[in-house]
């Protein structure tokens, strides 16, 4: 084994029962906004490298990296043109080999993001396949079809794309002599993000030789983009539909009870005319895993892959994560609960046997690169909504109750047993940025849809690092043009790592010390238990996980706390007053001696 192949200390695993995935606090890194150490407005890997101090004294166990692979930038590196070399903007091979062997010199495992549902149109392949002609082998790696109509005029199915607009784009530049004319390809995202046709071995074959080629340089897992959407239905048939990131979002979001979501997830009414979507969730993609599975155990320390699947519900969830398959996925159910304690209750339940029937353990998280982030979505009128991006003209959140049920939340989910992922930034209470200018917007979101979905662009701002810096100490613009590629808003000030650093009470202390507490308990590796003290019917949420016991107030009034338990951490300074915890807060406690 070469050193980049060395996984980190052998002694971190010493006397573990379980592989350390399984109860991992995993912080995701934007690469674009992370961190940029050349000065030129954009994040890049050596910024990764310089701040990994910073990330081992939070007290992560591994990092992932969104795409940081050669891309034309169409949906910020979702669409990769070279799997196997990193994109200038980011850096080199070089700077990647590294990040990682810092990261495992400090014990932070490196997780990287492979994109195997498209490629961008600007990979060698879809290049070959644009002139190549209908049928032949370089198109058969994509899914080309012939329209409708007398001459093809017409898309070959009605599926949108999740981004908005038309999932199909025709060719009208190539024409490949056909009476037919020119063919159509199938983009479930961007028109510049092409959907490989998995059906095809020769994409298998690829898609597992880049696999090796990051597993050969060190990586010790990948986080699998669009995992639900790699097959689609046999003969593509129409579905009415609207395909979204979030799937299931209408019901979860339009319920007015449990009850109601229940009938919406079981097919409410509007739901059960579109039924199951032809393009997400076919029973053929577990195939791919299975295989992904035996190509990673070949490698030793526990290699993982984690799926970005939005699926429902739990069970068909937890079909990825059965034994021979993927290690995790993400729960967008718990993401997508919001601040309402029935239904995060119920998810957390759901959560954990779906994943203990497959004998896995479940994940955590609140916020990505994908939705508004939890501070802002919590001070909303409605701290259950999940709006497709902020903009000026939108309802602005209350910051102050946001960040306090923020806090609240993440104490309550680093209490719970698995693993749990961390967005970048949300260790300092980083609001969304809520009123970006349409013409410094860059998510294809926006545009496919005429502005309708302001996207996702306000959670991906680059983080503030000095609060008295140019593009808050992002970079180093004292002396030059540029800045942070996105514009910050001058909120960001106030949550600087500078501002944070050293200051009790402040979100970075309460992240590190919950992550210290959580790590010194074994939390993510111990058994949830309801407490008696359970009402999520009043707002409250009580279970205990080994001495622990967790309390959150998720309610309108103060709550009696137990008297033979004090308080070990809680969310908020003002949190406890006597034996009442406030609205809003959670706190952690043990049996008092
Ligand atoms: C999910 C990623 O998280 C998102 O950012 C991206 O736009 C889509 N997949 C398409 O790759």
């Amino acid at each position: 084994m070469t050193d980049l192949q060395q996984t980190p200390s052998a002694r971190q695993d010493a006397g573990r029962s379980v592989p350390w995935w399984s109860d991992a606090v995993i912080y995701q890194i934007y690469p674009r906004s992370f961190a940029d150490a050349d000065d030129d407005g954009m994040g890049d890997l050596a910024g990764v490298t310089g701040r990994l101090p910073y990330l081992a004294q939070l007290g992560v166990d591994a990092i992932w990296l969104s795409p940081f692979y050669v891309s034309p930038q169409a949906d910020a590196g979702y669409d990769v043109a070279d799997y196997r070399d990193v994109d200038p903007l980011f850096g080199s091979l070089q700077d990647f080999d590294t990040m990682l062997a810092a990261a495992h010199e400090r014990g932070i495992r490196v997780i990287v993001d492979l994109v195997p549902n498209h490629t961008s149109d600007e990979h060698v392949w879809f290049k070959e396949a644009l002139n190549s002609k209908r049928g032949s082998r370089a198109r058969d790696r994509y899914i080309f079809r012939d329209g409708k109509g007398g001459h093809g005029e017409l898309p070959p199915n009605n599926w949108q794309s999740v981004f908005g607009g038309p999932a199909w784009s025709r060719l009208m530049e190539v024409d490949d002599g056909s009476a037919l004319g020119p063919q159509w390809y199938l983009h479930l995202f961007d028109s510049k993000q092409p959907d490989l046709n998995w059906e095809n071995p020769e994409v298998q074959e690829e898609m597992i030789s880049v696999l090796r080629f990051w597993l050969d340089r060190g990586a010790d897992g990948f986080r699998i983009d669009v995992a639900h959407g790699l097959i689609k239905e046999e003969g593509l048939p129409d579905w009415s539909g609207q395909a979204g990131m979030v799937e299931g979002e209408s019901p979860t979001v339009e319920a007015t009870n449990i009850e109601d979501e229940e009938q919406a997830r079981m097919g409410g009414p509007e739901e059960s005319d579109a039924g199951r979507s032809p393009m997400f969730d076919q029973d053929g993609v577990h195939d791919i895993y299975r295989r992904w599975n035996e190509v990673l155990a070949e490698y030793p320390g526990n290699r993982m892959l984690v799926a970005e699947a939005w699926v429902e519900p739990a069970e068909r969830l937890a079909r990825y994560i059965r034994q021979d398959e993927m290690q995790q996925a993400f729960n967008f159910d718990f993401l997508l609960a919001g601040w309402d304690a029935r239904r995060m209750a119920k998810s957390i339940e759901e959560s954990l046997n779906a994943a203990s029937s497959v004998g896995s353990p479940s994940t955590w998280v609140l916020s990505n690169h994908d939705t508004i982030r939890h501070t802002t979505r919590f001070g909303l009128q409605d701290p259950t909504n999940f709006p497709k991006g902020v903009g000026s003209d939108d309802e602005q959140p209350d910051e102050a109750l946001g960040l306090a049920r923020a806090r609240a939340a993440t104490l309550l989910m680093l209490a719970l047993p698995g693993s749990a992922y961390i967005y970048q930034g949300e260790e300092l209470g980083l609001p969304e940025h809520t009123a970006l200018d349409s013409d410094v917007r860059q998510d294809p979101s926006f545009f496919r849809t005429q502005g309708a979905e302001k996207g996702r662009d306000g959670c991906r701002v680059p983080l503030p690092w000095h609060s008295d810096a140019p593009g808050y100490g992002f970079g180093d613009y004292a002396a030059s043009d540029a800045g942070p590629w996105l514009p910050q808003p001058a909120s960001f000030k106030r949550y600087a790592v500078d501002r944070q650093d050293g200051i009790a009470g402040s979100t970075l202390e309460f992240y590190r010390s919950a992550l210290a507490f959580r790590a010194e308990y074994r939390l993510g590796a111990g058994i949830l238990e309801w407490s008696p003290l359970n009402k999520p019917g009043d707002g409250v949420l009580s279970f205990n996980n080994g001495s622990v016991l967790v309390f959150a107030n998720l309610g309108t009034g103060p709550v009696d706390l137990p008297g033979d338990h004090s308080v070990a951490l809680s969310s908020s300074p003002d949190a406890v007053d006597d034996t009442r915890l406030a609205p809003n807060a959670t706190v952690w406690m043990l049996p008092e001696k």
